[in-house]
């Protein structure tokens, strides 16, 4: 372990498996103390037992729930102290063409991947604030930068978590609050299918192969630290290339 985050707070949405348990896997090594916001309890409460208690506290989180993102800023302060990082990662997606997607699942994906993100920026705020500033990551998708067929509901939440986070990077300068976005390609998860993980797209991309989590993390970990004091509003896009293509 080693001190890079020593003093430091990290909430992390969906960060009971995925990248987001990678990110608080790279943060705890570094000396952070992280509290993992997620609807999965058992996944959740498996992180924080192999972090150990006094580095990691897993809460119940439904992103959606604005209550429940008071809740989870609350129990982070008792335990650790006031926020000094939030980590906006919690996700899903749906697929199928517009002709046929209902708009149950449109709006679902717009609740959890757009709303989820403000929800989480606005409980979070006056946390940060008392701790006297810090880092927001809101992790957006290259289908924020560009789009893709059969996801329309994720193209428009990514899409706008990424002017979200220009917006409340202009919100936050003055009270020390940076706020950026990160761009992975498609990277080896659950929400990936094996067939997206190998698929044409990912084997004509520049490097062509899938990204792992931990090359994420290392991204957010820089945009959470001190190291990036000078970057706020930005979009950060790590995805073998793809879209320089
Ligand atoms: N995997 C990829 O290829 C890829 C690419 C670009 C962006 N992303 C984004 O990265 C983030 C992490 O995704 P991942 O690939 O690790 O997927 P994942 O499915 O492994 O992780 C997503 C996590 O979010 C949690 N979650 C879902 N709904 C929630 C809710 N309502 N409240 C709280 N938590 C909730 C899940 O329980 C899960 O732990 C997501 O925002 C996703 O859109 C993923």
């Amino acid at each position: 372990m080693n001190d890079r985050f020593e003093g430091a707070v990290v909430l992390i949405s969906g960060g009971a498996r995925g990248m987001g348990a990678e990110h608080a896997r790279g943060l705890v090594a570094e000396g952070a103390r992280v509290v993992i916001g997620d609807v999965l309890e058992t996944a959740g409460e498996e992180l924080a037992a192999e972090l150990g208690d006094k580095h990691c506290l897993y809460v119940p989180l439904d992103v959606t729930d604005e209550r429940q993102w008071q809740t989870a800023v609350a129990r982070a302060e008792d335990a650790f102290g006031p926020l000094t990082g939030l980590v906006n990662n919690a996700g899903i997606v749906h697929t199928g063409p517009i002709e046929t997607l209902d708009e149950a699942d449109y709006r679902r994906v717009i609740d959890v991947d757009q709303v989820g993100v403000f929800l989480g920026m606005k409980a979070a705020l006056p946390s940060l604030r008392r701790a006297g500033g810090g880092s927001i990551v809101n992790i957006s998708s290259v289908a924020g930068i560009i789009a893709f067929p059969g996801i329309l509901g994720y193209v428009a939440a990514k899409w706008a978590v990424r002017g979200m986070t220009k917006a409340a990077a202009q919100e936050f300068a003055p009270h020390g609050i940076r706020v950026n976005s990160v761009h992975p390609g498609v990277i080896e998860t659950d929400m990936t299918s094996a067939s997206a993980q190998s698929g044409q797209a990912v084997l004509h991309q520049p490097i062509a192969r899938a990204g792992r989590p931990q090359e994420i993390t290392g991204m957010v970990l820089y945009l959470l630290s001190d190291e990036s004091s000078f970057a706020t509003g930005s979009e950060f896009v790590i995805d073998g290339g793809f879209v320089s293509q």
